[in-house]
């Protein structure tokens, strides 16, 4: 397809407005609500079944036909493959698991396990700056510029060190872990640190963008959003191109549940797929914006008609009452998700659930991960939690198939992971709760008698 083919939209059914493809926008210009990618589809020529896509295993060699995320790239082709960028992104598996599905309360075969740690920064970012950094290079971006909770950081350092753009990252003082500001150190990024959230880093970098004409990653931009569909074709891949019955994600920014409601609702407006997975975005309850939007305030996607108010309201309430997120799952410590809107059509299209989880049950769920033989940071580990209420609550059949998302690497946060199994967490990074699944070190003499008899002791 020619890029002429894809236009960009805004999501509003009242203002609908169209843009050109190579213009750059991080909001509506008209209204200020989000764009989407969109693309005329009586001019692409998709294949006539999903399992087509898997010809292009045998042709490795080409770069593009590699990737995870541009051997799908008739669903997402908005860029001459010239300017397409790849670091081999999307080499992921979808593995089987029995001890989390023991875990969960789900039938042992049940349970599948989305590994997106395994992409070249560690963590499912990289699936959408595979996408923008094309679109950044179709539209000759000079600047490359992000807010983060640290895995955003990490990935756009990567692509940005690959690609030669110089990159600029804002997070918030001591906000991130040590894994993720390691990568954007490493890899070149110019790493502003303010005093605050999450959320002032956003608003900032969105003011810094705007005068200084960087280019914005954050998932505000839609073309991240078309890189992260991806996730969803390889889960139906690795299902045989069936959906699922339960998609479960973890909900911070909502890039990522926004981005599989519009994969799934592509697919089946062109006929790929005939039945769509249930979705299930869980929250953490020490930053649960979504939780209260959607369960308490009831707030609906209602076809692109959604109260937008709603939303402004609740971030007013939150500045009033002086409320900050709180969660050892720092990458989803987000109050004001840009993405809010587009998740409620996800959630629309998917007819999707939402939950908030606790510190305590996102640690036991990342420790049960781990010993299945896999392992995720904390933040991913919120899908299997959320999961596990979803059994417990009967919102999910025990014998529904369910793909849990990891979406980033067990490395990434150790600090976490240590206050875990010893008790000794950070200053200020305490969780409190059972440590059900704590593996403590073992002190023993340097003596082998001793140690014989500690290795024999534990048999
Ligand atoms: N899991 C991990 C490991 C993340 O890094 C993030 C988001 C999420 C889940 C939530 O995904 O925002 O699409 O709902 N991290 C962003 C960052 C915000 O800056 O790295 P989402």
């Amino acid at each position: 397809m020619e890029p002429e083919n894809c236009f960009q939209k805004c999501i509003s059914a009242a203002c609908a407005a169209t843009f050109d493809v190579r213009e750059v926008h991080v909001g509506c210009p008209r209204c200020g609500d989000l764009l989407d990618a969109a693309y005329d589809w009586s001019a692409v020529s998709p294949p006539r079944r999903l399992a087509d896509f898997q010809a292009r295993w045998a042709n490795r060699s080409n770069a593009l036909d590699f990737s995870g995320v541009w051997r799908f790239r008739e669903l997402l082709n908005f860029c001459p493959d010239e300017c397409k960028v790849t670091l081999g992104e999307g080499q992921t598996l979808l593995l089987p698991g029995a001890g989390v599905a023991a875990y969960i309360g789900a039938k042992p075969t049940s349970v599948f396990l989305q590994y997106e740690g395994l992409n070249p920064s560690g963590s499912f970012k990289d699936n959408g700056m595979a996408a923008a950094f094309s679109h950044a290079r179709m539209v000759g971006a000079r600047r490359v510029a992000c807010a983060s909770t640290g895995n955003t950081s990490a990935s756009l350092a990567l692509y940005a060190a690959h690609c030669g753009l110089p990159a600029i990252v804002f997070i918030g003082s001591g906000r991130v872990a040590f894994g993720k500001l390691a990568q954007a150190l490493d890899y070149g990024a110019r790493t502003f640190q303010i005093p605050g959230d999450f959320d002032a880093c956003m608003r900032r970098v969105k003011e810094a963008s705007q005068r200084l004409k960087l280019y914005l990653m954050n998932s505000l931009n839609p073309f991240r959003l078309e890189g992260q569909k991806t996730i969803m074709y390889r889960v139906l891949e690795g299902l045989g191109w069936e959906a699922p019955d339960w998609v479960v994600v973890p909900g911070g920014n909502l890039g990522n549940s926004s981005a599989f409601g519009k994969a799934f609702m592509e697919l089946k407006e062109l006929g790929l797929l005939k039945r769509l997975p249930r979705l299930a975005v869980i929250n953490s309850t020490g930053a649960d914006t979504l939780d209260r939007l959607v369960n308490r305030k009831k707030l609906v996607w209602n076809g692109g008609r959604y109260d937008r108010q709603a939303i402004a309201a609740d971030w007013a309430w939150q500045d009033e009452t002086h409320r900050l997120p709180h969660t050892v799952a720092s990458a989803i410590e987000i109050a004001r998700p840009v993405n809010a809107a587009k998740c409620l059509r996800a959630l629309e299209v998917c007819d999707g659930v939402v939950r908030a989880v606790d510190d305590s049950a996102i640690m036991d769920a990342k420790a049960q991960v781990s010993r299945c033989g896999l392992g995720c940071e904390p933040a991913s580990a919120a899908s299997v939690a959320g999961a596990r209420l979803l059994v417990e609550q009967g919102v999910i059949d025990r014998d529904a198939r369910i793909v849990c998302i990891l979406t980033g690497h067990p490395l990434k946060d150790p600090d976490a992971t240590v206050g875990y199994h010893t008790g000794d967490y950070p200053p200020g990074k305490e969780v409190r709760g059972a440590r059900t699944f704590a593996n403590m070190p073992i002190p023993v003499a340097d003596d082998i008698e001793a140690i014989c008899a500690a290795i024999e002791g534990g048999r």
